[in-house]
């Protein structure tokens, strides 16, 4: 039988509820969390004695996710424009990733140590016009690959949220040209509604 919008929505809402309920009992800060940890699950991005980057990192789920599996055998830098609470083994900067001060701070603390890892879940606030929502975060994607680009290493891999919606298809393009193996992943914990989806690159090439 065909499910009425009502009860789709009824579904969506209880499985929201699940991810929340999950949330508060595994102790992580948002649901946020499941989303690395299920694209973790398939891809195994996050591995021992890595050195990360997490863009957007506030409240700091991920950032979570990563000091449980790295534990100290790792580095992580997170980084938001909102402060985030201290996380064990984890360095936080507050600030403005679109801003150079913030980049080069960001850059000054990798100490030319490439990275294993850069994961971006940085959203402009959504003002609900599409057209500026869509290119404040197309912006975002391309400066997180910039950043990726500059510091991954051979091999490294880059995780980015991004929106279906204008520019993106060439964003994905523009990733091709750095990446093996570039694929779009849509997490079970990404809410039905929203045009959420992330982009994973593999392997960065050694250009
Ligand atoms: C969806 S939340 C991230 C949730 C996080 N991954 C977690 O697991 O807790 C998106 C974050 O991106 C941050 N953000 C948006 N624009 C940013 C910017 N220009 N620079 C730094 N952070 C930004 C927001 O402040 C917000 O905290």
């Amino acid at each position: 039988m065909k499910r009425s919008k009502t009860s789709k929505k009824w579904m969506n809402e209880h499985i929201e509820d699940h991810y929340v309920h999950e949330a508060q009992r595994l102790g992580y800060r948002s649901r946020a969390a499941f989303k690395l940890l299920e694209a973790n699950d398939k891809y195994q991005l996050i591995k021992p004695h890595i050195s990360v980057v997490d863009l957007g990192s506030a409240p700091g789920s991920w950032s979570e996710v990563l000091s449980k599996s790295l534990a100290k055998e790792g580095k992580i830098i997170a980084l938001d424009l909102l402060d985030m609470a201290p996380i064990a083994n984890v360095d936080f900067i507050q600030g403005d990733f679109r801003e150079d001060s913030v980049l080069l701070e960001l850059e000054t603390k990798l100490a030319n140590q490439p990275l294993d890892l850069v994961i971006s879940d940085m959203a402009p606030n959504i003002s609900g016009i599409k057209a500026k929502d869509q290119s404040g975060i197309i912006h975002l994607n391309e400066l997180a690959l910039d950043f990726a680009r500059k510091w991954l290493k051979p091999n490294g891999h880059f995780f980015v949220k991004s929106f279906i919606g204008a520019q993106f298809d060439d964003f994905v393009k523009e990733v091709r040209l750095d990446f093996k193996k570039v694929l779009t992943f849509k997490p079970k914990s990404s809410r039905d509604r929203s045009s959420e989806v992330f982009v994973l690159g593999q392997y960065k090439l050694d250009n």
